[in-house]
């Protein structure tokens, strides 16, 4: 639907012990959580997950870093959730991001950047779709 993103609480994050602090963020930001979960990816998760990355030079250390711990993916709701969580969560690489958001606080290099958030409505559905049943959705 257009009114909901997907995410990821990724592992430098979730080892971190900031699972807390970014839901409560997350929360008091205005979303509503539709679906969460604690998983792992696994190699072939990953490398489905992140296909449009796949001739980066960056996609092995990506792949190798999203698996090798669990995650908290999550479906959040809110007016405009697509871009109003990237906002949330700033720039990729957290030297860029914003005073504030999420990777400022959380994040340690641009590959180990604590949360993902969908760039678009399209893949916000496939990325939920990915991670959750529809009887997980609420
Ligand atoms: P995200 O935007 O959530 O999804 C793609 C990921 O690739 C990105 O977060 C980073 O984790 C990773 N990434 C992007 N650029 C680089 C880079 N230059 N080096 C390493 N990892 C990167």
């Amino acid at each position: 639907a257009e009114n909901r993103t997907f995410t990821m609480i990724k592992p430098d994050a979730v080892e971190n012990g900031h699972i807390g602090a970014i839901l409560e963020q997350i929360n008091s930001s205005g979303f509503r959580i539709v679906a969460l979960k604690l998983t792992q990816m696994t190699k072939a998760d990953a490398e489905q997950f992140y296909a449009v990355h796949n001739e980066r030079p960056f996609f092995g250390e990506l792949v190798e870093f999203m698996t090798r711990g669990p995650i908290v993916a999550a479906i959040l709701e809110k007016e405009n959730a697509v871009e109003d969580f990237r906002t949330l969560i700033g720039a990729t690489n957290p030297e860029e991001a914003a005073e504030g958001t999420i990777r400022k606080k959380y994040a340690t290099s641009i590959g180990e950047n604590a949360v993902h958030g969908s760039d678009s409505n399209e893949n916000a559905a496939i990325e939920g779709a990915f991670h959750f049943a529809g009887r997980e959705m609420f």
